[in-house]
């Protein structure tokens, strides 16, 4: 594993771009596996910079609020189309989030894992960590989480993100979650954290016991996980 430790938010952000470019430009057709949430937002801007050629790529978002359309402002398909699909060349018709209005998700879930596999499987999967130490949606428990699901979101997780919503009642308490089996498939792996707040749980995962009470443990099992991180606010 290797860590990469900046002075600030926007370093985080400049570095983790210079990864998902790299395996851009070495392999234009890449499938880019990718997160949403506060820590890819600059990221993202400045892959919009780089103006980059996303004509070819294919993306698999890690997770999508259960209950919200994708014209919700708060759903995930929005914030991607917001953040990085309206603003490249990407094909909209090779994004793929789960849907939020699935009214069958153990049916949809398992075909979302079967896409990935069709896909065949994901390049460079973009990840953030949850104050609790989740990556997509798998929260702490008793075991990890193998494939996509439907997840009842813990109340640490409703209450951080509760910042986007206007009160914590409109967080939603259900998600779809890629599960823990499609990310450790992923070929390449880039953890993006930021916040002094998260500076311990993420000592934690690299160096603590592997176990499913923080998820980002996993990542020490992967051979070829680049992390990210700067804990000045
Ligand atoms: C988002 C996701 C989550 C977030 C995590 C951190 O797609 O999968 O695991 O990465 O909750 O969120 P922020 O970046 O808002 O602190």
């Amino acid at each position: 594993m290797k860590v990469i430790k900046t002075n600030s938010y926007q370093e985080t952000s400049q570095k983790a771009a210079e990864i998902v470019a790299e395996q851009i430009k070495s392999k234009p057709d890449s499938v880019l596996g990718l997160a949403t949430g506060s820590s890819p937002i600059g990221m993202y801007d400045e892959l919009v910079k780089m103006d980059l050629d996303f004509s070819k790529i294919t993306s698999v978002n890690l997770d999508e609020y259960y209950g919200l359309a994708p014209e919700n402002d708060q759903s995930y398909r929005y914030f991607m189309n917001e953040h990085l699909f309206d603003r490249v060349n990407i094909r909209k018709e090779c994004t793929f989030v789960p849907d939020g209005l699935t009214a069958d998700p153990e049916k949809h879930c398992a075909e979302y894992d079967q896409k990935i596999i069709d896909l065949g499987g994901i390049d460079l999967q973009v990840l953030g960590m949850g104050l609790n130490g989740h990556i997509g949606f798998n929260e702490p428990g008793e075991s990890f989480p193998v494939g996509t699901h439907l997840v009842t979101l813990e109340e640490s997780t409703i209450e951080a993100n509760s910042r986007f919503f206007a009160s914590k009642e409109e967080v939603p308490t259900q998600a779809l979650s890629m599960g823990l089996k499609q990310i450790m498939n992923s070929r390449k792996i880039v953890l993006i954290v930021h916040g002094k707040a998260k500076e311990a749980t993420l000592e934690k995962a690299l160096n603590g016991p592997v176990t499913p009470h923080l998820p980002a443990s996993i990542l020490q099992l992967h051979p070829d996980v680049t992390v990210v991180c700067s804990f000045n606010e």
